[in-house]
């Protein structure tokens, strides 16, 4: 290593190493070999079964008994289980990788290559880096055409594994060794592939990467993508090897020829803003409207072993819910599960759609050859509006159906959806009336569709509304009364909950310093308060408040498996579940994830991730859903309904726009208010009105210039006051310090409680300071300064959420 290489590392590992003492990485962690959770493994490889996607299959999988592999790739041992920062550091009881999984499902493998590898892994260790600095790839092992022929000889089969990282506070770059194949890796895969009549290419990744070599390969190929499937990987993709399992998930993203061909290629990782230029035409909704011919594999494309037939049976529409029927049958002749996918084309009209929109979906049991299953889609006409930003439909700041044809599009993807039905409305609907929130303060020009003369749809660009709002007066006339304080009573928490007291007589014994408390978490991560390891503790953070009653309530990461010093079941990453468009068997799998946190003193978990893949180099993609909002939302939902179930509660997060990891922090997301409406906020929309989750974290970066955790219109006027949400809103951890340019008397935490965001978490500043930093009590009762009512509304709010635990 030269000289500037290892001072340079040496830097980054003391940063990690105070970062890492800053949070809850201090320590011993625990061991263990076994399962955490009784019936966990299976549940794992189901998961991981039912979210890998095949995309290429020249009758190549799945091996057949007889056959002996030849495995290809150093991530056959050094697996990517799932992505690195707080959504993938879990202390796993154990980690199966591909060689041990072939091995234990008994395929028989070339020994001779495996044990080349395994020298060769063990003479170059990975290296994981240290936070922030994760690797993006690992070195390959070169390979030289004699090795290749030599491999040949045991058969004609090959597995490539392709591995790629990913993790929080670092973007993917559009480079080899990150979006790109390597020269390594591309020298691997042509020699394999050269020599190999049959191989099975398989991408251990985190989100879409490169794959525009797929065409160039010679042979019998299959291109397979398990993603980052968590500790049981190895297990479940060797049995979709051998066949015992089929891979039935389908894409959440879409697969595009080049990087550029992305629509937001051009105005994402910008460190200041990025102006979301591309609008409501995110992923599939760009590429179907405006460049079908630049897409590899389609939103919602998979293939399984066996093959299926979808055929409409009817539909109709009745009192504002659209109910189509269809049924599946396998027509091949293994057993099998099919994803039927029903989008929506809204007519062009004077706002511009986009070509195809999900409205619907469902994924059918295991069918056996011949089996065909009955399926029911039920579509809330809502799914058909679009939001008028502009006021061109004559109904500014409403959710409107333009009139004309509505057609419906059944299929297995996005590409192959078959026109079905069509459902005509004779005048413009307006469905909902808003207001103006969260509008861009600076224009910029955005893609808009509109009918070109010939009839087709053809791209134009105009000009975003910008914010017409007074905020101030706003904030003002919403102000929540306060309740008088009475001193302490007597009264506990317990009280509350067996209904002898309400939660406003119990809020009123208060004190300032203990309504403070309840609206920031303890100071620092790790909280003695709570289960070692822990993220942060809130709710009786005080000797006064526990003496009250008020219960400590642990928080721990996070999407893939428990973030705590105790070992904890590694669960396969967003990217996965999401791939497996089952919301059933989601749920199932968190109920489990519930029982788990009960077992291990976690009372909320700090996920789902829902951001919307805006990007494909996105560093927390592996850990959120996909480029629509109704699969995001609906998969969101799953979660929380699953945890919820005994009792604990998660935490939806980033609110919102977090998407991207370039200076994260700081970063402003500027968006119109339709795209926000329609494809930023959808999926959250959906998981609050379908699932009820009890909290919500919001985002590191601003959105139209307001930072997630001090936004009032996207927290209260939105969340809250639209959506009903009635629960608790954190930050995500920490904050930044700032005034209120309404209020400016206001600052930090003042600024925050304004915003109806109950809770800071950990309470303390970054320095691990153990005091309040003052900023919320040091206007109260002056003039423009925060109200009791307003601090009392986030205690309380806090409250409800302890109120769970006892
Ligand atoms: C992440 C959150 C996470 C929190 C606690 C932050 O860095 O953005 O997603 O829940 O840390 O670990």
């Amino acid at each position: 290593m030269k000289f500037k290489e290892k001072a340079k590392r040496m830097f980054f590992n003391s940063v990690g190493k105070v970062v890492n003492g800053l949070s809850q990485n201090e320590g011993d962690y625990e061991k263990s070999n076994g399962p955490v959770t009784e019936g966990m493994d299976k549940l794992l490889q189901k998961v991981a079964c039912e979210g890998t996607v095949l995309l290429k299959n020249d009758g190549v999988l799945p091996f057949s008994a007889d056959e002996t592999i030849s495995v290809f790739g150093r991530v056959q041992l050094d697996w990517f289980y799932v992505g690195y920062g707080s959504g993938g550091d879990v202390n796993a009881p154990y980690r199966v990788n591909l060689i041990d999984g072939l091995k234990n499902e008994g395929v028989r493998i070339n020994d001779e290559l495996a044990a080349i590898y395994s020298a060769w892994c063990e003479d170059h260790p990975a290296d994981h880096g240290v936070w922030g600095k994760w690797p993006r790839y690992l070195e390959e092992m070169p390979l030289d055409e004699g090795l290749v022929t030599e491999a040949a000889r045991y058969s004609d089969c090959a597995v490539v594994v392709i591995g790629r990282a990913a993790g929080e506070d670092l973007e993917n770059i559009a480079e080899k060794g990150s979006y790109f194949l390597t020269d390594d890796e591309k020298e691997m895969l042509t020699l394999v592939t050269d020599i190999f009549p049959k191989t099975a290419v398989i991408l251990n990744i985190g989100g879409v990467m490169d794959v525009s070599w797929i065409a160039s390969l010679k042979g019998r190929i299959a291109l397979l993508i398990p993603w980052q499937g968590g500790m049981e990987s190895g297990d479940a993709l060797a049995s979709i090897l051998s066949g015992k399992e089929e891979p039935s998930g389908r894409l959440a993203d879409t697969f595009a020829k080049s990087y550029a061909d992305y629509p937001s290629a051009a105005d994402f990782g910008k460190k200041d803003f990025n102006n979301y230029t591309e609008d409501i035409f995110v992923g599939y909704r760009f590429f179907e409207t405006f460049r079908k011919e630049a897409v590899i594999y389609p939103f919602g494309y998979g293939l399984g072993y066996t093959d299926f037939e979808l055929s409409f049976t009817e539909a109709n529409e009745k009192n504002g819910v659209i109910t189509l029927r269809a049924s599946v049958i396998n027509t091949g002749t293994r057993a099998g599960k099919e994803t039927a996918e029903l989008y929506a084309e809204a007519p062009q009209g004077l706002l511009g759609k986009p070509s195809r929109v999900l409205v619907s979906f469902a994924k059918t049991k295991e069918l056996a050859p011949g089996e065909s299953a009955d399926v029911t889609f039920t579509v809330p006409i809502e799914r058909l509006a679009s939001y008028d930003d502009s006021g061109k439909t004559g109904h500014k700041s409403c959710y409107v159906m333009e009139k004309g044809s509505y057609g419906f599009f059944l299929g297995k993807n996005v590409r192959d959806a078959k026109k079905v039905w069509e459902y005509k409305l004779p005048r413009i609907k307006v469905l909902q009336k808003l207001g103006e929130v969260s509008a861009p303060k600076k224009a910029f020009s955005r893609l808009a569709a509109k009918t070109a003369p010939n009839g087709c749809t053809v791209n134009a660009y105009e000009s975003v509304p910008t914010a017409t709002t007074d905020l101030r007066s706003i904030i003002l006339a919403h102000l929540p009364a306060a309740i008088p304080q009475t001193g302490d009573r007597g009264i506990r928490l317990e009280d509350v909950k067996s209904g002898q007291n309400t939660l406003n007589e119990f809020a009123a014994q208060l004190s300032n310093d203990e309504l403070e408390a309840l609206t920031r978490g303890d100071y620092a991560m790790n909280s003695p308060l709570g289960a070692s390891g822990n993220g942060g503790v809130f709710g009786g953070v005080l000797p006064s408040l526990r003496e009250k009653g008020v219960p400590p309530v642990t928080a721990t990461d996070g999407p893939s498996g428990i973030r705590l010093r105790a070992c904890a079941s590694l669960l396969p990453i967003g990217a996965v579940l999401a791939s497996t468009w089952n919301e059933k068997l989601i749920e199932s799998l968190y109920a489990l994830v519930g029982t788990e946190m009960q077992k291990l003193g976690s009372d909320v978990l700090l996920g789902p991730g829902m951001n919307i893949h805006r990007n494909p180099l996105c560093g927390r993609n592996f850990e959120y859903f996909s480029e629509d909002p109704l699969l995001t939302g609906k998969t969101a939902a799953a979660v929380v309904r699953g945890v919820e179930t005994v009792g604990l509660s998660a935490c939806p997060k980033h609110f919102a726009c977090n998407n991207q990891e370039t200076n994260r922090n700081h970063t402003d997301s500027r968006v119109s208010e339709r795209a926000l409406r329609e494809i930023y906020l959808k999926g959250f929309e959906i998981c609050v009105k379908e699932s009820e989750p009890k909290n919500i974290m919001t985002s590191y970066n601003k959105i139209n210039g307001v930072w997630g955790h001090y936004n009032y219109e996207l927290c209260t006027t939105i969340l809250r006051g639209e959506w009903g949400y009635s629960g608790n809103i954190m930050t995500d951890w920490w904050m930044q310090k700032s005034a209120s340019p309404e209020f400016p008397k206001l600052s930090d935490n003042a600024y925050r409680v304004r915003a109806g965001v109950d809770l800071l978490m950990p309470g303390g500043d970054r320095m691990k300071k153990k005091v309040p930093d003052g900023t919320l009590l040091k206007t109260l009762g002056r003039p423009d300064g925060i109200t009791l009512g307003e601090i009392q509304r986030c205690a309380k709010d806090v409250l409800t959420i302890c109120l769970e635990k006892i």
